[in-house]
């Protein structure tokens, strides 16, 4: 979807971890941004018509042979640039300068000096500031018109600018959370450098996308697959307000969703916002597909292959369709843009809802430029309830890869109601929004109890609870022993057939989060 931000900035990336964590400091600074890659042509820049550029950190070193450079011409633009850390050094070297490595590399918290204080690129709360370095080669000799602006015990020029043609460059990562001050040096370019002002926030977001989606289907019919997670949800939303009734949601039971999860999701959608709901049981046919499976890859294309047989099943019967509206966000879209590199290499999980071209429907992606935490606003925005705006992530194969082994019907219900115990009690607790994700996990074993006088012989629930950022790292939560004690309490007693309650206490990676 293309929005006409009047202002926007343009991060070049040249590989850095960072990067993205540039873009979302500049959009919380409501700026609107993008990033493409550093190779992005001078044409193409000029059209995109940046009110300022960042250059970001690389893993590479500008000795390298090939390193990544910027266009020449790029200085020549008259546009405000910043280089972060690598960017830093390509300034340096492509403006005259001169870059060596550094005796010993610089890597964590360091305390540098502003030399120029009154400069407004500099006005900071304090005179000596702490910030995060992580860098190899250093500044030895600034171009031309250039500045010393900062330095540290490590970078005699930790800072460099040339305040004529508005060209800065800092050694350091003001966008980590570990520079206190960067927040006030990234405004100071973006407000007070570059002249924008903050006026990206979610309301001009949805008021825009709603005039562009109204004028892009027309007349025309548009299908969404909605799961009853955050990003479907807002999708779902955004599209309705814009287009009513011409929107079909297409929700599937798969007979794999948590307690209450079909009914409330027809509950949300159609009855409170009156979308267009198509609700399709076939919990008996995943069921039946799945009998006798215990290989979880073989669960997740089955589970994979016949959602999309129902979805197109479904979809056929609407007549008019033209547009399928998904809920792609900005991290997938700069995982395919995006210059060799860290980010490029980590893939987003094996996400389920990628729907075939022979559909040969037209996709719309709304949320396309949003970040995860800008998703959940919009979400607020539209007045979503707060329980789909801060869910957890749900695998699309859902309980099949919480039940290990064969699925039944009978074990599905167990895990069902034990997994209902974990999500009530981890709310009650208030320990929801800490973690990323909680669950039950069924295991196949038995073992012996004691329940009055009876000896039982029954089945085991793992709890597993996890604090993550990303999911591609996770640590299990240490949640109090009270939580814990509650939670295998009332699973012993609630669920029958249950008689051991375990803690999964194993961090990602080795292990991983599902145990599927
Ligand atoms: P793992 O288990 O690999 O999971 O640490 C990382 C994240 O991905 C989710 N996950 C899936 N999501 N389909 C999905 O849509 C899947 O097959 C799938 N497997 C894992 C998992 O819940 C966690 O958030």
């Amino acid at each position: 979807m293309d929005h006409l931000h009047e202002e926007r900035l343009l991060i070049l990336d040249f590989g850095s971890q960072t990067t993205q964590l540039i873009a979302r400091r500049v959009r919380e600074s409501r700026v609107y941004c993008e990033i493409h890659p550093y190779s992005m042509k001078l044409e193409a820049i000029k059209r995109f018509g940046p009110k300022g550029i960042i250059l970001s950190g690389s893993p590479s070193s500008v000795h390298d042979e090939g390193a990544p450079m910027a266009d020449p011409e790029l200085f020549e633009l008259g546009i405000p640039i910043l280089g972060i850390c690598y960017g830093m050094q390509l300034i340096a070297r492509q403006l005259g300068g001169a870059v060596e490595k550094a005796q010993r590399r610089e890597y964590g918290p360091a305390a540098i000096d502003i030399d120029i204080p009154g400069d407004i690129f500099f006005e900071i709360e304090k005179d000596a500031v702490r910030v995060w370095m992580s860098h190899g080669d250093r500044i030895l000799k600034l171009p031309p018109s250039f500045r010393t602006m900062a330095h540290s015990d490590n970078s005699p020029i930790a800072a460099m600018g040339d305040s004529e043609r508005n060209i800065y460059a800092v050694q350091f990562h003001p966008e980590v959370a570990h520079t206190p001050c960067g927040k006030d040096i990234l405004e100071n370019f973006l407000f007070r450098i570059c002249g924008c002002s903050p006026s990206w926030t979610m309301k001009s977001f949805v008021e825009s996308t709603i005039s562009s989606v109204r004028e892009k289907v027309g007349q025309d019919q548009v299908i969404c697959a909605l799961s009853g997670g955050v990003d479907s949800s807002v999708v779902a939303v955004l599209l309705h307000e814009a287009i009513g009734d011409r929107l079909h949601c297409i929700f599937v039971n798969n007979g794999l969703l948590r307690k209450g999860e079909a009914e409330s999701v027809q509950r949300v959608f159609r009855d409170q916002f009156k979308i267009n709901l198509i609700y399709i049981d076939a919990s008996a046919e995943f069921l039946c597909r799945l009998q006798g499976v215990s290989d979880p890859e073989r669960k997740r294309k089955i589970i994979g292959n016949l959602f999309i047989e129902v979805f197109e099943r479904e979809a056929s019967q609407i007549s008019n369709a033209r547009y399928l509206a998904q809920g792609t966000l900005y991290p997938d879209v700069i995982e395919s843009v995006s210059f060799k590199g860290p980010s490029a290499t980590i893939k987003t999980h094996h996400n389920v809802g990628g729907l075939p071209d022979s559909m040969k429907l037209e996709l719309i992606e709304p949320l396309r430029e949003l970040f995860k935490d800008e998703v959940r606003l919009v979400g607020r925005e539209l007045g979503l309830p707060e329980r789909i705006i801060k869910r957890h992530p749900f695998p699309g194969p859902g309980l099949a890869i919480r039940l290990i082994g064969e699925i039944t019907p009978a074990d599905l219900d167990m895990l069902r109601e034990a997994d209902a115990v974990i999500q009530e009690e981890i709310e009650a607790a208030g320990w929801y929004e800490h973690v990323w994700q909680s669950f039950a996990v069924l295991l196949p074993i038995r073992s012996v109890g004691v329940m009055g006088d009876e000896r039982t012989y029954d089945q085991v629930i793992v709890l597993r609870a996890v604090e993550s950022v990303d999911a591609m790292t996770a640590d299990w939560a240490r949640l109090p022993y009270e939580v814990l004690e509650r939670i295998s309490n009332r699973i012993i007693n609630e669920v029958k057939g249950i008689n051991r309650v375990v803690y999964d206490i194993s961090s990602k990676p080795p292990s991983t989060i599902e145990w599927e």
